[in-house]
């Protein structure tokens, strides 16, 4: 069997925030591919870095973060070699962002059409008349809203609307990969269901891959195939999702999994005693140390790098 090719390569991507306290190191030189047609899930506590990957991914980061290190190929193309001019053509033609947040940033004074056309405009797209009428309805038809949400202004939608309104915009320029930053978390339990399926609907339309950022293990498990586990700026586990809760590797892994009560319950994630460590300043070693039950001397001095130990399951943990 051949395997799937992969769409995004990310390798030894780091980011860090330069603070009056010094640099806060939120990811910490990570690799990791997506796979044509899949569906990634980025999982992981708030402050694990997740944000930062998706913007960096998009050369989104602002001051006083910066790309420290890193190669992003997305279907052959290295973006971080792309001009500014380049690269703002490849967002949303290639890669979209629903960002974290962005169904409460639409424009409050701009109906859904007006903000569907600035999301054309921007990428240079100038469609008037019948065929702009005719994108906006069929835009609006793959997120599963009626055509008279064009007219409506922000403050008339439900959350869920919200959301596809936001999902709508990523897609105008059919990417080949959609990242969602926790499209869901301001949002009802059905309402989540609701826009996931959106999501996952959109996504086979389009035959793009997605990454879908999120904490909310038993969410995620109903919708993607792989998941890769981020702890204090390190990916410490990429799994199949059947694997990954068949058999967990690393140590944070498995006091996720085993605090979810099952995984047809869409509880969030119950916690973990003990805190991350600082970003800043980062000692050597594991960074879940202080947390894990199995550390070892080993642990404290050597960061256990991210690699395949059984057939398409990579952990960094000196266990394995
Ligand atoms: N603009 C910023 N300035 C300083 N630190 C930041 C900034 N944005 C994020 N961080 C820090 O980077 C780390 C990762 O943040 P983020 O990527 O938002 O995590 P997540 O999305 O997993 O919650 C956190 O420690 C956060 O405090
Ligand atoms: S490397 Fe050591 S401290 Fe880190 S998860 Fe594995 S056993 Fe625990
Ligand atoms: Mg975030």
């Amino acid at each position: 069997m051949t395997p799937t090719p992969a769409l995004l390569e990310v390798s030894d991507l780091r980011v860090h925030y330069h603070t009056s306290r010094g640099a806060v190191q939120a990811v910490n030189g990570i690799s990791f591919s997506i796979r044509e047609g899949e569906r990634f899930g980025l999982v992981g506590e708030s402050g694990s870095g997740k944000s930062t990957i998706a913007l960096a991914l998009l050369r989104l980061i602002r001051p006083p973060g910066k790309i420290e290190t890193g190669r992003v190929v997305l279907d052959g193309v290295a973006l971080r070699d792309l001009s500014e001019e380049g690269m703002r053509r490849a967002r949303l033609a290639g890669i979209a962002l629903v960002a974290q947040g962005a169904m409460n940033s639409l424009n409050p004074i701009l109906r859904v059409k007006e903000q569907i056309r600035d999301g054309l405009n921007d990428h240079g797209l100038r469609l008037s008349g019948k065929a702009f009428e005719t994108r906006v309805a069929e835009l609006l038809a793959s997120v599963g809203l009626k055509r008279d949400v064009a007219d409506l202004f922000p403050h008339e939608l439900s959350g869920g609307m919200k959301q596809r309104v936001c999902i709508a915009i990523a897609i105008s320029l059919k990417p080949k990969l959609i990242i969602a930053d926790e499209p869901t978390s301001a949002l009802d339990v059905v309402v989540q269901r609701q826009v996931m399926d959106t999501l996952v609907a959109v996504q086979s339309q389009l035959g793009a891959s997605v990454i879908l950022i999120g904490h909310d293990m038993g969410l995620m498990a109903q919708v993607v195939n792989r998941v890769g586990i981020m702890y204090a700026g390190d990916l410490v586990e990429v799994s199949p999702v059947a694997d990954l809760f068949r058999e967990p590797l690393h140590p944070y892994s498995q006091l996720l999994i085993a605090s979810l009560p099952s995984l047809h319950q869409k509880e969030a994630f119950q916690g973990i005693p003990g805190l991350p460590p600082s970003l800043l300043n980062r000692p050597a070693g594991c960074p879940f140390r202080s947390r894990c039950p199995h550390a070892m001397e080993r642990c404290a001095v050597e960061t256990p790098p991210l690699r395949e130990v059984r057939p398409d399951q990579r952990v960094a943990c000196h266990l394995y």
